[in-house]
């Protein structure tokens, strides 16, 4: 799925597996990583994605649960692309949570994800981030910075 999505270099994806599969694998046991795979008859498995349910903070209007279900690792095998794997695998991420009773669903999409979750309904929320790595700081917008780098106003 990194490699396909293409914002990581090899080496950085093969540093980051160990963890990730060690991650997955207690996530799973403590019952907070629901896999989903699809199988298509005499090729195996085609796709597969998850829920994750992450801890989440209590406010007003959602259940008090201490969790929200997040999809992530959606990945449909190349050669099946385009015949609605993924979006059969959404729709049944959606059909489970709506069965727990969850009352909300998030992720973060990739270029080639979002017009799949677009079309299930999804859509795009108030998240604001931050990026600490690229000369950004607390307080510091793209145009405060660049009044930084002038100087002052004469
Ligand atoms: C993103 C990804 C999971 C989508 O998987 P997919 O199985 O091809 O997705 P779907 O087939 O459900 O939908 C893809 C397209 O096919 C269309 N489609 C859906 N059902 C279809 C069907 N029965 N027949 C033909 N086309 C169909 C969808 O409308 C969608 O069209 P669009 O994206 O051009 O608007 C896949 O491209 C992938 O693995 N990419 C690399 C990893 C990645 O980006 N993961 C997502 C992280 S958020």
């Amino acid at each position: 799925m990194w490699t396909d999505i293409g914002r990581h270099s090899d080496r950085e994806i093969r540093a980051g597996s160990a963890a990730a599969r060690q991650w997955i694998r207690r996530e799973f046991r403590a019952g907070r990583y629901i896999a989903f795979v699809a199988e298509r008859e005499g090729i195996g498995i085609v796709g597969s994605g998850a829920i994750w349910l992450r801890p989440s903070q209590p406010y007003p209007g959602l259940r008090p649960r201490p969790e929200a279900p997040y999809i992530l690792s959606m990945y449909t095998r190349p050669e099946a692309r385009g015949m609605g794997v993924a979006t059969g695998l959404v729709r049944q991420m959606i059909r489970w949570a709506r069965r727990e009773k969850y009352r909300r669903i998030t992720l973060h999409a990739s270029a080639q994800g979002a017009s799949v979750y677009r079309a299930l309904g999804f859509e795009a929320s108030n998240e604001m981030r931050l990026s600490l790595t690229r000369g950004g700081s607390p307080g510091t917008t793209a145009k405060s910075a660049r009044r930084a780098r002038r100087g002052p106003r004469r």
